[in-house]
């Protein structure tokens, strides 16, 4: 662990307190009294994870000519997990306490002598296995021929495709997979928020290389590539670790792995994992299967089976250390010397929901509403855009505590020489500038 890192001033109950006030997160089926592990984004958590997955997507897939794109189903044949091993080893321990009935992983316990809930001696049982795949029934007849799993991961569907896809994007290695979708993992004890859920996005690169002596020099290359988008995208390099598995943490088929990690409130949560997987995941399904997943080397006139380098991230947890790294507390103290405390979040202009809020010094007066609307409509092709009316001291705690890097205000002086108030987030600074300047003014910061 890095010896100075500190985790972000805020604690877990103000972030779900904004997220819920301010519309980023709501807990699932809230007036049926929740369900544990599943969440909901609101109007502006649904922007920010999009702009959260954009940013993988634009970098893993746009941005390279060796990345091609998929999206496979989220119910695959059951076969799939035999052959992957998750249907015998995708388990995890869990106890349960024979006197308040709590149930716990065994693994995240410091002892088996006393429940941590209610604190009775020698109540757990025995550790025993829970397979975190959810099952479901597909068809009207729920025996067991028809029983189907959802995807615990997204990289199944990669690896079974790994033919249809490199032949007809006419591919050969080194080239890489990427699939963002839905994954489900029915975990024993979901919590922190949206850190560990039942349902969540996971973001993964299946990056395949030959086999011919480099196959660690393009897992180092990885490892660069993510540390550089983390860091592009403003996380606090101080919060951040990358830390190397060791042999015996690796699964025996891996040459190397590495865990991407923030410091949450709570302490070190995984949030991306990166793996060097050898040819385990084609082999396994080739075996099963009977079906050929090499690759023919048409040059070479040979086949071989190609070197798996994975990245797999959760969307949601790199949306919820979006939204921690960003959250920010200040005391601000106005013109006539009063000081009020200012919640802002400080997301990279990319990522925050709303990039530019536009608003009248005066609600009641239309000429300055009638403006402002028009300049709001005029910025949405460039930017995400919000028009807001009221007091102007709220306006901008608004938007401060969403996170808008940019607030424009159209008072009276903008009817008479057509400039506004350009304020910026961070800083509090305002400038004025011409109408007909604002797209190229807000061009040069976003
Ligand atoms: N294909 C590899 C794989 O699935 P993983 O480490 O099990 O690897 C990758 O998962 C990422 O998926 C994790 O680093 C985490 O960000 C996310 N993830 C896994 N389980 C999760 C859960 N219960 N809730 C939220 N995100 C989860």
């Amino acid at each position: 662990m890095s010896t100075n890192a500190t985790a972000a001033p805020v604690t877990m109950e103000e972030i779900t307190a904004l997220a819920k006030r301010r519309g980023f997160i709501f807990q699932s089926s809230e007036i049926y009294g929740g369900i544990g592990g599943f969440f909901d984004y609101g109007p502006l958590g649904a922007i920010l994870k999009r702009n959260v997955k954009d940013a993988w997507w634009r970098e893993i897939v746009e941005l390279r000519d060796d990345v091609v794109a998929f999206d496979s189903s989220i119910i695959m044949h059951p076969n799939t997990w035999v052959a992957s091993g998750h249907v015998n080893a995708f388990h995890d321990k869990l106890v349960d306490c024979r006197n308040c009935k709590h149930r716990f992983r065994a693994d995240h316990l410091s002892s088996l002598d006393k429940c941590p809930d209610c604190g009775m001696k020698d109540t757990l049982t025995e550790p025993r296995n829970f397979n975190l795949m959810m099952q479901t029934a597909i068809g009207p007849m729920e025996d067991s021929a028809s029983r189907a799993y959802l995807r615990p991961e997204t990289a199944q569907g990669i690896f079974v495709n790994f033919k249809n896809i490199y032949q007809s994007s006419r591919r050969r290695p080194p080239f890489g997979i990427a699939q963002i979708g839905k994954s489900f993992r029915n975990e024993i004890t979901p919590g922190n928020f949206t850190f560990r859920v039942r349902e969540f996005e996971q973001a993964e690169l299946e990056y395949f290389v030959p086999n011919d002596g480099n196959d660690v020099r393009y897992y180092d290359e990885w490892v660069t590539a993510r540390k550089r988008w983390y860091s592009d995208y403003g996380i606090r390099q101080d919060r951040l670790r990358f830390y190397e598995l060791t042999e015996s943490e690796r699964p025996h088929y891996a040459k190397a792995g590495t865990d991407v990690e923030y410091l949450f409130p709570w302490g070190w949560g995984e949030l991306e994992s990166i793996a060097h997987r050898g040819t385990y995941d084609l082999d396994a399904h080739m075996k099963l299967s009977g079906k050929d997943l090499t690759y023919f080397d048409e040059a070479a006139k040979s086949k071989y089976t190609p070197i798996l380098i994975e990245s797999s991230a959760g969307m949601d947890r790199t949306t919820l250390t979006m939204l921690i790294d960003a959250y920010n507390t200040e005391t601000i103290t106005d013109e006539s010397g009063k000081e009020s405390k200012r919640v802002v979040l400080r997301f990279h202009p990319k990522i925050a929901p709303v990039q530019v809020g536009v608003f009248p010094l005066a609600r009641n007066k239309p000429e300055l509403v009638e403006r402002a609307h028009e300049i709001e409509r005029s910025l949405r092709p460039f930017a995400r855009t919000q028009y807001d009316e009221g007091n102007v001291g709220q306006l901008y705690r608004r938007q401060d505590e969403i996170g808008t890097p940019y607030c424009i205000m159209v008072d009276y002086q903008s009817l008479e020489d057509g400039t506004v108030t350009v304020r910026e987030r961070d800083s509090m600074s305002q400038d004025r500038v011409g109408e007909q300047k604002i797209r190229d003014y807000l061009g040069e910061r976003l």
